[in-house]
């Protein structure tokens, strides 16, 4: 039998993803703070009900509850490994384990929420995903609503920071958590449920995003974080008009 993850190693391999995520997105922490802020001022109050998909370990879930307590999180992701790490550090944290790369993960993701994440993960799926996986989205969310989408827009070089290259730090965080005994049961479990999913690495610039979330029915976004090649943008769902 594996040793057990403790909660202490369980710290440190989440803030080890807090500093390669802040490798691949400059600015990550403004950026989620400008996106946390706007949702305030849209929703005149903190949201009571906030859905993070691809929230991974859970480290942009605890963000959201360092700032409203009060909120009722749900973190949403296909891996087993990273939703391991979310459960242990965030045990009143919702978790949900399902694949957004077909419409399926509606039934899974519960609703309607008056907030929606995601960050650095619309890039895993094919173009024509993201397109469906906006319209998606909208149904998850309540009338005047939100999504926060967060990734990198093709406006500056971003080439070097691609994930996958040899001993970058996605590859290395990775590296290292499979050293770790404990975690070795989720990682086969991890594996197994990786094997399918589309790499994706679809990029688009805001204005593709505007359109196609426009034609899914939101508002035209704001974009209330844009830096070296990243963009924060936010999607209202309209209010109900009766
Ligand atoms: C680059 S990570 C970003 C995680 C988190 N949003 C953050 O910013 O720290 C992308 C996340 O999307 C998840 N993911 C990728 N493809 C997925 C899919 N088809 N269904 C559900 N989650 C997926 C990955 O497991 C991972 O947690």
């Amino acid at each position: 039998m594996p040793p057990a993850l403790t909660p202490k190693d369980v710290a440190r391999w989440r803030r080890g993803w807090e500093s390669m995520m802040r490798h691949y997105q400059p600015g990550r922490d403004d950026l989620l703070a400008a996106g946390l802020a706007a949702a305030e001022e849209i929703h005149g109050r903190a949201p009571e009900r906030v859905l993070d998909v691809g929230g991974g370990p859970g480290t942009t879930a605890e963000v959201l509850l360092r700032r409203w307590p009060g909120a009722h999180v749900t973190v949403l992701d296909v891996d087993p490994a990273l939703l391991a790490l979310t459960s242990t550090a965030l045990p009143h944290v919702r978790t949900v384990r399902a694949d957004f790369g077909t419409a399926r993960w509606l039934a899974s993701a519960g609703g309607p929420y008056d907030l929606a994440l995601a960050l650095m993960t619309l890039h895993y799926l094919p173009e024509d995903r993201v397109r469906d996986w906006y319209a998606e989205a909208r149904r998850l969310l309540r009338p005047g609503g939100l999504l926060l989408v967060a990734d990198a827009v093709p406006d500056a070089p971003v080439s070097s920071r691609r994930q996958g290259g040899a001993a970058d730090p996605w590859t290395e965080w990775w590296a290292a958590l499979a050293r770790e005994p404990a975690m070795t049961p989720l990682l086969r479990e991890r594996a197994q449920a990786l094997v399918g999913l589309s790499g994706g690495e679809f990029v688009a610039p805001v204005p593709w995003h505007r359109e196609v979330a426009r034609r899914a029915g939101f508002l035209d976004p704001t974009v209330p974080h844009h830096r070296a090649g990243h963009a924060l943008m936010a999607f209202r769902r309209p209010p109900d008009r009766r």
